[in-house]
């Protein structure tokens, strides 16, 4: 494995929550570890931890364990399944973007690479004035966009793009994601090459819908894997294996 340039991580967001963002971040970052890169994974805010359903970074570092500190890869743990900013604000707190870069570079300084899950979309607030784009440009990261396959998918994803080349971040590419069982039916093909005709982003992969996930992780995680163009992720985090 060569260095092909800067980029070290990336910053995985979606069209919008429930697209896959923490199953795409895990299916990831194993793939990175199975070519022999410690990658490393963070969650920086997430919200809903009060209501019985297991946190997204605790799933995470039991997919890609890491020595580090929890609070490390998951600085704010907000009680309330609500949006960041109202579940901050439930608990008399501002969230301070510096604590997590800095818990980004501590990271960053302990892997090959990082995968930073974000929250929501592109345009979620997470504190007056602040939104997920203005924590993306602070972590100087490259964006994977994780979209639905199926229908409704180019609307969103089109209004993501146009949102992040608006604010001059860069795109990495598209993964496709079937988080519900596609109908039989299904016009995904279309969508998927509709949008990457559109956008003209990178395909990383189109991951299939995994029966009961994330509690069958163990039985579809290596089916899950196959669906991911390798090189391409490489290249993405700013590595090239050797020719
Ligand atoms: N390929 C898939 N096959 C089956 N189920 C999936 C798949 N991808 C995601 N899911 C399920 O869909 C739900 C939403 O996925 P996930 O939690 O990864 O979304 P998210 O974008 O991280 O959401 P959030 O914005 O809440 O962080 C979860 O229950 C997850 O297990
Ligand atoms: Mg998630």
């Amino acid at each position: 494995m060569s260095s092909a340039g800067t980029p070290r991580g990336l910053f995985v967001t979606a069209t919008d929550t429930g697209a896959g963002k923490t199953i795409a971040t895990g299916v990831l970052a194993v793939c990175l570890r199975a070519h022999g890169l410690n990658a490393g994974v963070m969650k920086p805010i997430e919200t809903g931890i009060g209501v019985g359903v297991l946190p997204d970074s605790d799933w995470l570092i039991s997919v890609a364990p890491s020595a580090v500190p929890r609070d490390m890869i998951a600085p704010y743990r907000l009680q309330a399944p609500a949006a960041p900013l109202i579940a901050a604000e439930a608990e008399d707190l501002m969230i301070d973007v510096q604590r997590i870069v800095s818990a980004y570079e501590a990271l960053a300084s302990r892997h090959d690479c990082m995968l930073i899950e974000g929250v929501g979309g592109v345009m979620v607030p997470l504190s007056p004035g602040f939104l997920v784009t203005d924590l993306i440009h602070l972590l100087r990261l490259p964006v994977l966009i994780v979209a639905r396959s199926g229908l409704g998918s180019i609307n969103h994803t089109l209004l993501t793009v146009e949102c992040l080349r608006h604010r001059d971040i860069p795109i990495v590419g598209v993964l496709f994601n079937n988080p519900t069982a596609p109908p039989d039916n299904a016009d995904r093909h279309d969508t998927i090459r509709t949008i990457l005709r559109w956008t003209g982003l990178r395909l990383i992969g189109e991951l299939p819908y995994g029966h009961g996930l994330p509690q069958t992780w163990d039985r579809e995680r290596s089916r899950l894997m196959a669906h991911i163009d390798i090189q391409a992720l490489l290249e993405s985090v700013g590595f090239r294996t050797m020719a």
